[in-house]
């Protein structure tokens, strides 16, 4: 990304309130039940840590990365208020380089961030029984645009993972799904 890109994102999240509360995305709110509560997770593009905090709360060792350093420095204040900065780190990763290193994840969460390339990287990630949760915006039910899903793209991209929910709509597509 360029460091024009990363600044924009740095100066958004300046202009925003911190993130007060740890909590899923609401899109998986409902499914709250399929996360494990131990193992590890993996949140790419993290933003200011919400969804990372709760699965450390959820008793998950949680790494989450984002390019935005004002983002990070916010994740890990939440994860400090919330005294689970022990298993739930933060680094500033720039996702265009590919997924920060590391081993098998018992979940993989990435929401609202969408790069198509990474998609068999993330697939692969996960362990054996590992859970998928990816929502990004979607041409479907919203404007066309570069930065949106085509119809169909998250279940033709991790075809080989079991589908554990999925929705398609109202401009947002998203999927939970299982390595077999
Ligand atoms: C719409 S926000 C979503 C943040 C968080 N996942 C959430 O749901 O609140 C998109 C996030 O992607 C991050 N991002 C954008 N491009 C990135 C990249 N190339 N590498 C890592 N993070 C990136 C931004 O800094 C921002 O935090």
């Amino acid at each position: 990304m360029s460091t024009q890109d990363r600044s924009r994102w740095d100066a958004a999240y300046a202009d925003r309130e911190p993130a007060s509360e740890a909590g899923l995305p609401v899109v998986f709110a409902a499914h709250e039940s399929a996360f494990p509560a131990a193992g590890r997770a993996l949140d790419l593009a993290c933003g200011q840590g919400s969804a990372a905090v709760w699965l450390a709360r959820r008793g998950l060792d949680v790494l989450g990365v984002d390019v935005s350093g004002v983002a990070v420095e916010r994740a890990r204040a939440l994860a400090n208020t919330a005294g689970v900065a022990d298993n739930c780190r933060f680094e500033v990763a720039d996702l265009d380089d590919g997924l920060p290193p590391g081993p098998p994840v018992d979940v993989l969460l990435c929401h609202r961030f969408r790069d198509p390339r990474r998609y068999p990287a993330m697939s692969e990630r996960l362990r054996p029984g590992g859970l998928l949760a990816i929502c990004v915006l979607s041409e479907v039910g919203g404007s066309p645009g570069p930065f949106r899903a085509v119809a169909g793209e998250l279940s033709d991209a991790f075809a080989e993972l079991v589908t554990v929910a999925a929705g398609e709509g109202d401009g947002q597509a998203w999927l939970l799904a299982r390595r077999l």
